[in-house]
């Protein structure tokens, strides 16, 4: 059975026009889904009405076995923000860090033992006290990755999560998420990642889900990357 489901799914922001229509398509548990489209398309947009922060504006989702509605939020889904200053809210890393486990109402000894899983999964540790404004911006995206971990949700939401990463940091990453047992879908402009990391692809642009397949036939297909303004990563390009 599928985790998410959507059925002919409007969204838009409130007073603006939809931005994307008639989105059906389904992911199951465990599995990984990169989300590809030009600036604007929608890719953040979608996963905020996922996350119930925004309500959809036609159709239905379907997510863990009930229907979403804006402001009912799952502690089963967790959101890794396109801006890290959006997510980042409490006076140390570690609190932050900490905050989502702690929503969930767990004991004080798990959600410690959950912090310091989820920043040493992130290569954090030893930053614990530190202020999240003085963090460098790839320790904070790396602490908005820690701190969705720590919720071990059954599906994250990842809106380009290697952004403000070294290439070191891009690996560790590719290789974190490549071990979890749970469903992501994960926005990126970093097309070689989404190879790395996703087996399927969905491809957003002009209102619509414009393709959903293999993540090497999307990716690979120069003529469809150039109708969206897109291109053929090179490690597919230069076969
Ligand atoms: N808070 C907001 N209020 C109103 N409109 C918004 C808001 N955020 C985004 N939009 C608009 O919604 C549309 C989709 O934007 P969205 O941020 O979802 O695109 P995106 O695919 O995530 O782009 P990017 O690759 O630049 O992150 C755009 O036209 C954008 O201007
Ligand atoms: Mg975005």
């Amino acid at each position: 059975m599928s985790l998410l489901a959507l059925q002919d799914l409007g969204i838009g922001w409130p007073d603006g026009p939809r931005v994307l229509d008639g989105l059906t398509l389904s992911v199951v548990h465990g599995e990984r889904v990169g989300l590809v489209g030009p600036n604007g398309a929608g890719k953040s947009t979608l996963f905020q009405t996922l996350a119930a922060t925004l309500p959809a504006r036609a159709g239905q989702i379907h997510f863990d076995g009930a229907p979403v509605q804006a402001g009912r939020f799952s502690p089963n889904l967790a959101m890794v923000f396109q801006n890290a200053d959006d997510q980042l809210f409490c006076p140390t890393l570690a609190e932050d860090v900490a905050y989502g486990a702690r929503n969930l109402g767990l004991p004080a000894p798990e959600v410690a033992a959950r912090t310091d899983q989820a920043l040493d999964a992130c290569e954090l540790t030893g930053l614990e006290d530190r202020p999240v404004h003085k963090l460098s911006g790839g320790e904070k995206r790396r602490a908005c990755i820690a701190g969705a971990l720590v919720m071990r949700p059954a599906l994250m939401l990842l809106d380009e999560p290697s952004a403000a990463l070294d290439l070191r940091q891009r690996r560790n990453l590719i290789d974190l998420l490549r071990g979890l047992p749970q469903a992501m879908i994960v926005a990126s402009h970093d097309m070689e990642f989404l190879l790395d990391l996703c087996p399927r692809v969905l491809l957003i642009d002009d209102g619509r889900l414009c393709a959903d397949g293999p993540a090497r036939d999307i990716l690979g297909d120069a003529a469809l990357m150039a109708r969206h303004g897109q291109e053929v990563p090179a490690s597919l390009a230069a076969r």
